[in-house]
């Protein structure tokens, strides 16, 4: 073999390093692999304007090298509301404090996104102050099934709440369609009983995802960036499912990125990597991500090795708001281990509602 044909293959079957810049299909390259996963954090005012401290938290963030902010969970409308405190952007209302966190987020040199999302039957009936809704009435959470109109009007929400990101200036959106909320419900042969075009088969529990990403892509301009985040299993979902739609999903020229919420990416599925079946898929333009337990240099190379693009940051980012640039310094950084106090959390840009939160997560403040 010449020496050409020998560098040409090494080069082929590189593995990237954490630091490796990534091209997507639509809008700004990403600097490094280190996105921040979407998380939930309280912060926000009982209307859905956002804080101080939530724009404090997730610019610090941006700020600590991820090429990726992403916001919390937000919902598309008020009766999708999952959480007291959640950031909203389902009404104009919410523009002008989302404009300034997109711009802080950029002058950081980090891309941003808003996480779209609706509770479904997860919705505390006290909080939303009407009955939940799903795909299918639940006599566990006594939420209702969506007529098929109410189903189109959440479509055309999603969409609606998508180009108010884009208003805002935020370089794009993900869609969230992983834990159990609405979308991943329509997806889910167990939850999703439905009799019309959004229920039944494969294809027609998928419709509702995506005619939203149809939407977005229409609506919005042609450099906003679209990702979707799925659950490979749990809440009645069959695995097989998610793979076959992934497969579609990472040949979509509409798509940005995919991100698979795993948990622990180093889990076991039949007695394999239970993400790698996901990395194994042919890709075409569309970026894999993944989340779960990469908390140090050696798991999120670990992860790139298994086939991921890109690696999605929770606990590791809320303990170091630099978690990439300490990795950036050592690469074989590892996050302090929890339970840490509520001033070291304080230190590191959490407000009270959200340090309040972390004191429900079992272990993680003193
Ligand atoms: C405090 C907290 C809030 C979260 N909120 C969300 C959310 O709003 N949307 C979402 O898709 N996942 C959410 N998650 C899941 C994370 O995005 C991530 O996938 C999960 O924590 C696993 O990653 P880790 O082991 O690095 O923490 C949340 C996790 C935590 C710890």
């Amino acid at each position: 073999m010449t020496n050409d044909k020998r560098k040409a293959i090494s080069v082929k079957i590189r593995v990237p390093t954490p630091f490796d810049q990534l091209t997507l299909q639509h809008g700004p390259a990403w600097k490094n692999r280190f996105t921040l996963a979407p998380m939930t954090n309280h912060q926000s005012n009982p209307d859905g304007t956002i804080t101080h401290d939530e724009h404090h938290w997730l610019t610090m963030r941006a700020k600590g090298g991820f090429a990726l902010t992403m916001t919390c969970a937000s919902h598309v409308q008020p009766q999708g509301q999952g959480f007291p405190g959640q950031l909203g952007c389902w009404s104009d209302d919410h523009i002008e404090g989302l404009t300034k966190l997109a711009a802080e987020i950029k002058a950081q040199g980090s891309v941003s996104s808003i996480q779209l999302h609706h509770a479904g039957f997860r919705s505390p009936k006290d909080l939303i102050k009407t009955q939940p809704v799903g795909p299918s009435d639940d006599e566990g959470t006594e939420s209702r099934a969506l007529s098929t109109e109410e189903v189109h009007q959440l479509r055309d929400d999603f969409i609606k709440a998508a180009q108010r990101a884009e208003k805002a200036g935020f370089d794009g959106v993900e869609i969230h369609g992983a834990h159990s909320y609405i979308i991943c419900s329509f997806l889910s042969a167990g939850e999703n009983k439905r009799e019309d075009a959004y229920g039944g088969n494969p294809e027609n529990r998928a419709r509702l995802l995506m005619e939203i990403l149809k939407g977005i892509r229409e609506a919005c301009r042609s450099g906003f960036q679209v990702g979707i985040r799925l659950s490979p299993d749990r809440f009645g979902i069959d695995p097989q499912d998610i793979l076959n739609l992934s497969a579609k999903l990472l040949q979509d020229e509409r798509l940005d990125y995919l991100d698979i919420s795993m948990w622990d990416y180093n889990r076991e599925h039949e007695g394999k990597n239970f993400f790698q079946l996901f990395a194994d898929l042919p890709r075409k333009g569309v970026l894999l991500g993944v989340a779960g337990k990469l908390y140090s240099g050696t798991d999120v190379q670990a992860a790139l090795d298994l086939g991921a693009d890109f690696v999605a940051i929770g606990k590791a980012g809320i303990l170091h708001h630099d978690f990439p640039l300490r990795i950036q310094t050592d690469p074989n950084f590892e996050m302090t281990t929890p339970p840490v106090t509520a001033d070291y959390l304080r230190s590191e840009g959490l407000g009270e509602a959200f340090i309040q939160y972390m004191k429900r997560w079992e272990g993680f403040v003193k």
